[in-house]
């Protein structure tokens, strides 16, 4: 009994009972919680939260384009994200002569900001739980089609805990949205992958938009008439600074997380998925850098893609190392067994889990053969140029802007080679295998498909095309069709129909969770809708003998200065600041009174629940003031969409004193404080 006991006081500590700053909670039922923010030192309301009846901080959040978050910090639509967030903008802005990557830019006025085709930032207008609706038999899409009004906003209704909860949510979406700072990638980026998912960090991951509207302060698309756009709300911004356990705030669009599914999902990331993955990309990426190494050219083309690919590839080897770490498939496996003793009489519940499993070990080869797919062949860019080439109006500029062929090739022989030789037989398209033999390997076979396809370069496809060339014909698009046959035929049918089985027992066995433990509060999964989350600003300890400081400094940028690696590779305006301790206003003495010691801070962390799409989040003080930019989480954090670990996952936000620090003397665009509003 004794030990039972042990086991099932261990299980619930575990399964989180109450388990302080773990959870993304939703803006409109943030009063169930606001007293506990209170007492931590939140001095707020909820209406100051949000509110549909007066403007609260949720009229200065956004989600900004399809994956950050941003804020609105002035009156006239000046928004706030991530360097990281605005990298793909920044990056087609950029040439060898006008190098924004590297050199930074700062419009000096408002006619030379500069617009982004393509990106979007969308304001919440309100959110509605349509649980008993939906329940009662209307349809989701017609919920969603009605909250538009004529296009008004955009709507979609998401489910919650595997549908036992469903919201509407309503945006308003601003199309126009200019680029009007960033800092030189030696700041904005500084630490580049190297640093990327950990702690200390010395990023300024900033960069500044702003967001503008027709004369009515209505969204519209990109027109020189149109006007800043004046939010209902935007944020103050405090340049008090951070202390260990200040209470924290995160408003802002986490992505996902999983975490109540069972172990078998858990396994199957720890074990099947992340290693498969993470040879794949670490493969694409030895390529890419060589590439870039060779050629300044090549580096700014593949800046962004290059990011984009190294940033899950560390996150999943750092997740993976958590997961082990924590052991969270044999914790899961534990509850699962008390679980299911419980369930055992409940005929409701009875099956779940047994069926859960079944269905896992049925998905399991349709869920790798997935990944191949996706990381080993649609990776190979030439597949959707040949697939774009079919379609009348490709507009193939910006697809040749960022390709080199020679790259392009040299992945696909490595990748595809993973392709054939781990891909079940059954995933593997006849005419692939075909080809393979016909030029006897995998890379002869590449090499023919680049001499002969019509799509390798901007020249040959507008030369095809003007010659009228059937682009169906395209070897290159035979093999798009090839996988495509296979994908549907072979694997999307199976595998959209394993997961939605699983979808519907989750919604049975999340129900289950929340009766087998009455008095645990279960926090919604993440799924990119607008969510709060609250903890405080704490240092961690790390292995043995290592205390992690919850700030770091310019001095620890100098400390990584070296001038012939491309990640630490300080600006030379910021050396000498450093030299001369030219730090103006944004100085601080983190000595004594007697022994000053004068630096500028930079980053922080803090404790509270984020996962992927809450970089660009503001971090909020308890007055509701903006504290600093959320980019990043710690290395041991890593595994926190599964499993959140209090004691050590932290939060990673540029501290927005750094921010103004780096516009004002990096930038010398001080100009833009003008629109700002502070407390000090
Ligand atoms: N790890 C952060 C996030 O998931 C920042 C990524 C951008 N930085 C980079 N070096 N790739 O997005
Ligand atoms: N860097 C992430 C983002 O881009 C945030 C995170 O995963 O912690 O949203």
């Amino acid at each position: 009994m004794k030990k039972f006991l042990f086991v099932f006081v261990a299980l619930f500590a575990f399964s989180g009972a109450v388990r302080a700053d773990e959870g993304m909670w939703l803006p409109s039922l943030i009063g169930d919680k606001i007293k506990d923010m209170q007492s931590k030192g939140f001095r707020l309301t909820a209406e100051d939260i949000y509110s549909i009846n007066q403007a609260s901080l949720k009229d200065a959040v956004v989600l900004f384009g399809s994956g950050c978050t941003g804020e609105l910090v002035s009156a006239e639509g000046l928004l706030l994200t991530n360097h990281h967030c605005g990298y793909s903008q920044i990056q087609s802005h950029s040439s060898l002569e006008h190098d924004y990557l590297t050199n930074g830019f700062w419009a000096l006025s408002r006619e030379e900001e500069l617009p982004n085709p393509g990106l979007s930032v969308s304001f919440l207008v309100r959110m509605e739980d349509v649980t008993e609706r939906i329940n009662a038999g209307e349809k989701a899409a017609d919920i969603a089609a009605a909250a538009r009004e004529d296009g008004r906003y955009s709507a979609s209704v998401e489910s919650l805990y595997y549908g036992n909860q469903y919201f509407l949510f309503v945006y308003e979406v601003f199309r126009d949205v200019r680029l009007v700072a960033a800092p030189p990638s030696s700041i904005g980026k500084f630490g580049g992958d190297t640093d990327n998912w950990m702690w200390p960090r010395h990023t300024g991951d900033f960069s500044i938009f702003r967001v503008y509207a027709d004369k009515d302060n209505k969204p519209a698309a990109y027109s020189k008439d149109n006007v800043p756009y004046r939010p209902k709300k935007f944020f103050t911004i405090s340049t008090k600074g951070v202390e260990q356990g200040d209470f924290t705030m995160i408003y802002g669009f986490p992505g996902t997380t999983r975490r109540y599914v069972t172990s078998d999902f858990v396994d199957y990331t720890l074990n099947h998925s992340n290693p498969v993955k993470i040879d794949l990309r670490t493969k694409r990426l030895n390529t890419i850098i060589a590439a870039q190494e060779a050629d300044p050219e090549v580096r700014i083309m593949y800046a962004s893609k290059h990011a984009n690919i190294a940033n899950a590839w560390k996150k999943w080897q750092g997740e993976s190392l958590g997961l082990e770490r924590l052991g969270t498939v044999q914790k899961k496996q534990a509850y699962e067994a008390e679980f299911q003793k419980w369930a055992n009489n409940r005929p409701e519940y009875k099956d779940v889990l047994p069926r859960l499993h079944a269905a896992y070990d049925e998905l399991l080869p349709y869920a790798m053969a997935r990944d191949l797919y996706s990381e080993a062949f649609s990776v190979v860019e030439l597949m959707s140029a040949a697939s774009n080439a079919t379609r009348e109006n490709w507009n193939c500029e910006t697809f040749y802007k960022n390709y080199s062929a020679q790259i392009d090739r040299d992945i696909a022989v490595q990748v595809w080679a993973t392709y054939a030789e781990q891909a079940e037989a059954r995933f593997i398209p006849a005419y692939f295998t075909e080809q393979i033999e016909k030029y006897g390997s995998v890379e002869a076979m590449v090499d023919a498909l680049f001499a002969e396809s019509n799509v390798t370069s901007r020249e040959k496809y507008e030369a095809a095309k003007a010659a009228g060339v059937d682009f169906k014909e395209d070897p290159a698009y035979k093999l798009v069709v090839a996988f495509s046959d296979i994908s549907r035929n072979e694997i999307s049918g199976k595998y959209n129909e394993l997961n939605s089985e699983i979808t519907e027992l989750y919604h049975t066995y999340m129900q289950g969770q929340m009766d087998f433990e009455p008095e645990r509060i279960f926090f919604p999964d993440a799924n990119l809708t607008l969510r709060v989350a609250y903890g405080s600003v704490q240092g961690y300890e790390g292995d043995d003998a290592i205390s992690y400081k919850h700030f770091t400094t310019i001095d620890g940028i100098m400390e990584k200065d070296s001038p012939e690696v491309y990640d630490y590779d300080v600006p030379d305006r910021l050396r000498e600041i450093y030299r001369t301790k030219d730090y103006g206003r944004w100085g601080i003495n983190t000595g004594t009174e007697e022994k000053p010691h004068l630096t500028v801070p930079v980053a922080f962390i803090a404790t509270n629940h984020t996962t992927g799409g809450n970089s660009g989040s503001p971090v909020i003080n308890g007055d509701g003031h903006l504290l600093g930019i959320n980019f990043d989480r710690t290395w041991l954090s890593t595994m926190s969409d599964l499993e959140f670990d209090s004691e050590v996952c932290r939060n990673i936000a540029v501290d927005i004193r750094f921010v103004l620090f780096t516009i004002d003397k990096i930038g010398g665009a001080s100009y833009l404080f003008d629109e700002m509003v502070f407390s000090e």
